[in-house]
């Protein structure tokens, strides 16, 4: 396996800011990857849009990345992941990972016997994805999902632990708390910044289930698989290297720098915004055909 291409970046890409909660996981994870960002912030959200236009959005999205030269694709959108990943799955040229498997693989791995719940955008739930990966295994009474299509602009506004949080949350997840759940896929990248809430919510005997570290574990798995993982010159991992992260964004919106920072964890800053144009023509270059 030839060395550049186990140097080269692994590509995020997602609907807006939201999966900087995904490239936190990441890097944690691996370290020593170098990581490009892409996010929509032009055209975000997905979750409200139907089926065919998320599907054109993520083929662009997807297209941008591999004209960086990534080795790997991961799609932290879970709206994305839902409409898409298939389909990106057949056109692209590197291998690509979505966050619904690894999400209802440790479900699975962790339910307690069920039922369990999932938690998402509009799209994403209705996309019934979450549920026909869960149901390969539970049965359809033991499944419960939800949408929740205020908690996305409820954690842009950095409302974690404000009442209207608190009752929004009592709005969508009573029926869950009233069918017992054990376990919570957080099925939408910004969720994790309201694990404390949710936890509250749900009670501390409902597992909740992180779709980006799930995913970062997949992504580390499929590397190692595909005898990708970043090693030195003499075929050793490189484990003193702290990888680079690149931001393209579609948009620098207003609260651009505090949104992003809440996700990431730090300050973004090397940032490039790529223009629509750019977007479009590099999704038709992907598989003219398709
Ligand atoms: N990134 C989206 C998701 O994980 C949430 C934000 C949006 O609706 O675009 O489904």
């Amino acid at each position: 396996m030839n060395d550049d291409l186990r140097r080269r970046p692994i590509g995020v890409f997602d609907s807006g800011l939201g999966g900087l909660t995904v490239l936190r996981a990441l890097h944690e994870r691996l370290p020593d990857e170098d990581l490009v960002y892409f996010g929509d912030t032009a055209r975000v959200p997905y979750g409200t849009k139907g089926e065919r236009t998320v599907l054109a959005f993520a083929r662009q999205d997807a297209g941008l990345l591999v004209a960086q030269g990534v080795k790997l694709v991961v799609v932290a959108c879970n709206t994305a992941s839902a409409f898409a990943l298939d389909h990106l799955s057949e056109v692209l040229p590197v291998p690509v990972l979505g966050v619904i498997e690894p999400g209802v693989a440790t479900a699975l791995a962790r339910t307690r016997g069920g039922p369990v719940g999932v938690i998402g955008t509009s799209g994403t739930i209705r996309s019934g994805r979450y549920q026909e990966g869960l149901g390969r295994v539970l049965d359809a009474g033991s499944i419960h999902a939800r949408e929740c299509p205020l908690f996305v602009p409820l954690v842009e506004e950095g409302l974690m632990g404000h009442a209207l949080t608190d009752l929004a949350m009592e709005e969508y997840l009573a029926p869950l708390r009233a069918a017992g759940i054990d376990t919570l896929i957080l099925g939408c990248t910004h969720y994790p910044l309201l694990k404390a809430d949710l936890g509250r919510t749900m009670g501390p005997e409902v597992d909740l289930v992180d779709s980006a570290e799930a995913l970062a574990e997949a992504a580390a798995a499929r590397l190692a698989a595909d005898s990708l993982r970043r090693r030195d010159s003499d075929d050793r991992a490189v484990s003193d290297r702290s990888g680079e992260m690149k931001f393209l964004l579609s948009d620098i919106p207003w609260k651009f720098a505090e949104i992003g920072e809440r996700f990431l964890g730090r300050k973004i800053d090397d940032v490039r915004v790529v223009e629509l144009d750019e977007l479009e023509a590099t999704g038709r270059d992907l598989d003219p055909g398709s």
